[in-house]
C-alpha cells in the first residue's frame, strides 16, 4: 500500500498523555497530564443538568453562540484591558490546543518559521510542523542550581532571540504563564519581544490558559496589552484550568478583525464548532467577580506551596513556580541518562507518574522531570509520602 502521510514523522505521540496511559497501568498517582482530581464550580454544572433537558443540542453558530462570545468578551475586556468586540473579534474553538493550532494555520504559510521558546508545552512543535512552519528554538536558561529562591528562573538571552528573529519568522509563540517552567514573563522581557516583534514585523500567538493561576508578588501581563501589540498579537486562551473543566473543550482566540476573519475560516473547518451545550452552561463562570478568582489563585498558592515545602523536607531540589500548576525536580543525583526510563521506573516503584523533561526541552536536558499539582491536598500528601521513597526505590537507576 501507499505510504500514510509524512506529516507526522518527525514526532512521536504525546508524551505526556503517554505517562497518563502509563500511569494507569500501574495505578500511579498521575501528575503527569494537568488536570484537577477536584470539581468545577456547582453553578456550571448545575446549569448543564439543566440543559440536559433544555438543550441546546444542535450546532451552535461555527465561531461560538452569541450570548457565550458576549460574556466571554465582557469578562475578558474587564481583564485584558480593552473593549473586545464579541462579534468581530473573537473565536470560540476546542481548547486552547484548537486555537493554538487554528492561530499557527491563520498566520504561517508551509514554510515560514515560527520562534518557540524552550522548554515548550509539547503540542507547539507539533502545531508548526502541522502547519508546514519550521520552529526556530530559543532557550530559556534554567538558573545554574534550581533549588533556592534565585532570580528570574528561565529568562532568555537578548542576542539569541534576536538572532532569531534576524531569521525572519512570521511568529513568536510566548506560553504565558509558562508550562512547563512556571515563569511568568517580566514586564520588561515582554516589552523586549514587543519591540522585535515590531522592528522584525512578527505576529505573537499567545498561549495564556494559566492567566488566572500566577502566584504573588507575581502579576500576568497580557501581551496584548503592551502598546502597539493588540494588531499583531493572537491571544489564545481557555476555560479548562480557570474553571476546572479540561473536558469540556472550550477555547478561543481573540485577535483584531482581520485577523479573526482568517482564524474563523480555519476552525470553520477544522472543527465547524465547540459543544453548544458547554457554551451554554459555562455562562454562569464567565460572570463570576473578583472573589472566584481571588479564590483560585490562594487554593492553588496553598497546593504549590505545601509541595515546595513537602520537596524541601525530603531534600528534592526544585523549581519555584510563579505561575501556572506545574513544578520541576532535579533528578540530577540518580545520573539517569534515559528520563523516560526514569518516569517509567518511578510510576512501577513508587507510585507517582511524571513527565520526563526531555519532552520539553530542545536541548539535551534530561535531569528534570515534571509534576503538576492540580489536585485535592490529601491527594498532594498522598504524593509526598510516595515520593519519600524516591531516593530509595529509584537509586541504582
Ligand atoms: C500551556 C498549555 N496550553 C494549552 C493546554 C491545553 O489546553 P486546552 O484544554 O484548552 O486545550 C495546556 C494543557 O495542559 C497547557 O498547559
Amino acid at each position: 500500500m501507499k505510504a500514510l502521510s509524512g506529516r507526522t514523522a518527525g514526532f512521536t505521540d504525546s508524551v505526556i498523555r503517554r505517562m497518563t496511559r502509563i500511569s494507569a497501568k500501574y495505578g500511579a498517582l498521575n501528575l503527569s497530564q494537568g488536570f484537577p482530581d477536584f470539581d468545577p464550580p456547582g453553578a456550571i454544572t448545575q446549569r448543564l443538568a439543566e440543559i440536559a433537558a433544555t438543550g441546546p443540542h444542535q450546532y451552535a453558530l461555527t465561531w461560538g453562540a452569541q450570548n457565550f462570545r458576549e460574556a466571554l468578551a465582557r469578562k475578558q475586556s474587564r481583564y485584558m484591558g480593552r473593549p473586545i468586540d464579541p462579534d468581530r473579534e473573537i473565536v470560540t474553538t476546542c481548547g486552547s490546543t484548537e486555537a493554538m493550532m487554528a492561530a499557527m494555520m491563520t498566520v504561517a504559510n508551509p514554510g515560514d518559521k515560527v520562534v518557540v521558546f524552550s522548554p515548550f508545552y509539547e503540542n507547539y512543535g507539533a502545531d508548526a510542523v502541522l502547519s508546514g512552519a519550521e520552529p526556530l528554538y530559543v532557550p530559556l536558561h534554567p538558573p545554574s542550581g534550581i533549588h533556592g529562591p534565585a532570580g528570574p528562573e528561565f529568562s532568555f538571552r537578548l542576542g539569541e532571540l534576536e538572532a532569531a528573529f534576524k531569521q525572519k519568522p512570521k511568529a513568536l509563540i510566548l506560553c504565558n504563564p509558562s508550562n512547563p517552567c512556571g515563569k511568568v514573563f517580566r514586564k520588561e522581557e515582554l516589552e523586549i519581544i514587543a519591540d522585535f516583534a515590531e522592528k522584525y514585523d512578527c505576529y505573537v500567538i499567545t498561549d495564556e490558559v494559566y492567566e488566572h493561576i500566577v502566584y504573588e508578588p507575581h502579576r500576568h501581563i497580557y501581551f496584548s496589552s503592551l502598546p502597539g501589540m493588540a494588531e499583531r498579537t493572537l491571544s489564545c486562551s481557555s476555560l479548562s484550568k480557570t474553571y476546572s473543566i479540561t473536558g469540556w473543550r472550550l477555547g478561543y482566540i481573540i485577535a483584531p478583525e482581520r485577523i479573526i476573519d482568517v482564524a474563523k475560516k480555519v476552525h470553520d473547518f477544522l472543527t465547524v464548532g465547540a459543544a453548544a451545550p458547554l457554551m451554554e452552561a459555562v455562562i454562569p463562570a464567565l460572570e463570576f467577580g473578583e472573589d472566584y478568582y481571588d479564590t483560585l489563585k490562594r487554593e492553588y498558592t496553598e497546593r504549590r506551596d505545601l509541595l515546595m515545602r513537602g520537596l524541601d523536607g525530603l531534600g528534592i531540589a526544585h523549581t519555584h513556580p510563579e505561575g501556572a500548576y506545574y513544578i520541576m525536580l532535579d533528578i540530577s543525583e540518580y545520573g539517569c541518562e534515559n528520563d523516560l526510563r526514569f518516569c517509567e521506573e518511578l510510576a512501577a516503584k513508587t507510585g507517582i507518574g511524571a513527565v520526563p523533561g526531555s519532552s520539553f526541552f530542545r536541548e539535551k536536558v534530561n535531569h528534570l522531570i515534571r509534576l503538576h499539582f492540580a489536585k485535592k491536598i490529601e491527594t498532594l500528601n498522598e504524593a509526598l509520602n510516595r515520593l519519600e521513597g524516591m531516593k530509595a526505590a529509584m537509586k541504582k537507576n
